[in-house]
């Protein structure tokens, strides 16, 4: 008999979904299994005003009526901090509802993140205000300092920045993106509260060989970058544990193929079309399948202090691998859709209205 599995409908706690044409293209996908989602403000100009985010809010919304996708989908907006930003504003844009979250990039860490935080202290009395009205801070947690081996930026991050933070402002609510490291891991563990993270399904199946080892992959080249193989079983082991403190955020970053497969590569995978089938086939292989829903559908609502879906997604598992589209179109160039380099056997039949 086939294998099933019904959760509530998942969310996606970190997405970037563009503007313009790739928000048409890609947005479609997300919406398909996601019912809200936590949407990146890494925009060019990016996103940092309330009145920034209602237009950009608009805009998918718009993206996903002329894209032809009638499922329902919530974007969850956050703002970008810059060493500029009005705590007022913050203040305000959470208080309408027009905001879930604050995204901190330290400044040059990743894709379009030029405007971001050079120093804490510059941005501590916006961070105040926050932990005073109970709003999220995202938190990209890499070192930009040039000496800093690639692979360190976490660990150096979470000792230098993120350890001192939590001491200063304990009442400061803070995800950890993207954790990557067992380091991260045991970090976020050691919290009582008010922190989270936010785990991808790349970083869930890929270590840095998959990247390196036979020839550069640069479809696999992400930021923070995957890590050595004893960290994946980090992540693998956080993600399907039951601790309320890690959940699902797929960083799905879609960049055309042409800036990829490039001497200078932008740093990105896009995974919205198979993150489900990626992480049911995890769970699966961990035994751990009871797990999934408290991971992909009940601990980012239980962090971000929101009400669980009431609609469910149905996996099934297949005898034969699943093939999804290797490629979407994007205007007139594509995006490679995430290769996860081993068969997945499930796939999602269906959700419920
Ligand atoms: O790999 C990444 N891509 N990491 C990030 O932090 C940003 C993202 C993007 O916007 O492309
Ligand atoms: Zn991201």
């Amino acid at each position: 008999m086939t294998q099933q599995l019904t959760i509530r409908q998942p969310d996606d706690w970190h997405l970037h979904l563009r503007d313009g044409v790739m928000l048409e293209s890609v947005v479609g996908a997300s919406a398909a299994h996601f019912r809200r989602a936590i949407i990146m403000p890494n925009l060019v100009p990016p996103v940092v005003t309330e009145k920034d985010a209602v237009a950009y809010s608009q805009r998918i919304r718009e993206a996903l009526q002329s894209s032809g996708t009638d499922a329902a989908f919530t974007p969850l907006m956050t703002l970008y901090l810059t060493e500029q930003t009005d705590a007022n504003d913050v203040v305000s844009a959470a208080a309408n509802g027009v905001i879930q979250a604050v995204k901190l990039y330290p400044a040059g860490a990743t894709t379009n993140s030029a405007s971001g935080v050079t120093s804490i202290d510059k941005v501590m009395p916006v961070l105040e205000a926050m932990a005073a009205h109970n709003i999220v801070l995202c938190m990209h947690g890499e070192i930009t300092r040039s000496e800093v081996d690639i692979f360190d930026r976490e660990k150096v991050f979470i000792d230098d920045v993120l350890e001192p933070l939590r001491k200063r402002l304990p009442e400061l609510r803070i995800v950890l993106e993207h954790v990557t490291t067992s380091h991260g891991v045991d970090f976020v563990k050691a919290q009582s509260s008010g922190m989270g993270a936010t785990i991808t399904p790349h970083h869930l199946v890929l270590n840095r060989n998959h990247m390196l080892v036979g020839g550069i992959r640069p479809h696999y080249y992400c930021l923070p970058i995957i890590k050595r193989e004893e960290h994946r079983q980090a992540l693998v082991s956080a993600a399907t544990s039951d601790d309320k403190r890690f959940f699902l955020g797929t960083d799905s970053a879609p960049h055309t193929a042409n800036t990829k497969e490039n001497a200078c590569g932008c740093a990105g995978v896009f995974n919205a079309i198979n993150t489900m089938s990626t992480l049911a086939q995890v769970f699966d292989d961990a035994n751990a399948l009871d797990k999934l829903e408290q991971f992909a559908s009940v601990n980012g609502p239980h962090f971000y202090q929101l009400d669980t879906n009431e609609a469910q997604m149905t996996l099934e598992k297949q005898d034969e691998p699943v093939t999804f589209a290797q490629q979407i179109d994007a205007g007139s160039q594509h995006v490679v859709v995430f290769d996860p380099g081993q068969p997945l056997y499930w796939r999602v039949a269906s959700v419920s209205a």
